[in-house]
């Protein structure tokens, strides 16, 4: 039998030829990305251009009306975020997705099916919290509630839920628009530990400038169309 190994030149992301119609509607009309381990990759284009579109699709939340999606140079069915979590990916949407009364580390436990018949540890996954933030410079407090702590800090919840769900591959939709400058700053740096640490991120905006400060490659989206790649 063939031995399986991981080639540094496979793409962890590769999504070809991808079309997605909404009936006659071509939101995606031929659209290619590939992203390797320990990029940064952007995804710029107007509102509307069909950036949300092409990562949902990524994401399981959306099958390819055409095209193929490969992970680490296979083939994948995506049929819902479970696949995707699989297979290692993990998005961030521009709207949070976090239980207000609730703390950071219930946030974060909740949807992870326990192992059956062992109860949910807490004080384990409260741990696993604070290693994942510390690793990464998150600065989260796990026992702080979601209601209680910012907008950027509630952003850092999200990106840590899909570390701690094993993502390799993070997706970050329009993660700067409700950011402060600050914020910003700090967000750019942790994508930099991230990919320091080996893990690959595709970055959605529509401010050059991000692009330029973070972002080793940009895809560029027009009304749907691939338009072209650039060395950012
Ligand atoms: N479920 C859907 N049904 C019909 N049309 C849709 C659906 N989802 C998206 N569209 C349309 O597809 C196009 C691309 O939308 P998409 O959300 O991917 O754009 P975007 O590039 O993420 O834009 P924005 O910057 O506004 O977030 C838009 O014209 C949108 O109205
Ligand atoms: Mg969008």
């Amino acid at each position: 039998m063939a031995k399986e190994y991981v080639d540094m030149n496979t793409p962890v992301i590769e999504m070809r030829n991808i079309v997605k119609k909404f009936g006659d509607f071509v939101a995606n009309d031929g659209i290619n990305l590939t992203v390797h381990k320990g990029e940064i990759h952007a995804i710029l284009g107007e509102n509307g251009a069909g950036k949300s579109t092409l990562m949902n699709q990524l994401y399981g939340l959306l099958k390819p009306t055409s095209g193929d999606i490969l992970v680490n140079g296979k083939k994948i069915d995506m049929n819902n975020p479970r696949d995707a979590i699989a297979a290692g990916i993990g998005m961030v949407h521009q709207h949070f997705m976090l239980v207000q009364p609730f703390t950071v580390t219930e946030n974060i436990v909740l949807g992870t099916e326990p192992t059956k018949g062992v109860q949910l540890d807490m004080a384990t996954a409260r741990k696993n919290v604070v290693e994942i933030s510390e690793r990464y410079g998150l600065s989260i407090d796990p026992d702080a509630k979601i209601e209680d702590i910012s907008v950027g800090m509630q952003q850092r919840v999200e990106i840590l839920k899909a570390l701690y769900r094993g993502a390799d591959i993070l997706i970050l939709d329009e993660p700067t628009s409700s950011l402060t400058p600050q914020e910003i700053t700090e967000l750019i740096a942790i994508m930099h530990n991230l990919v320091k640490d080996g893990k690959s991120i595709i970055i959605i905006t529509h401010k050059l400038k991000e692009i330029k400060e973070s972002a080793d490659f940009c895809t560029i989206i027009r009304m749907g169309k691939y338009i072209t790649i650039w060395p950012a």
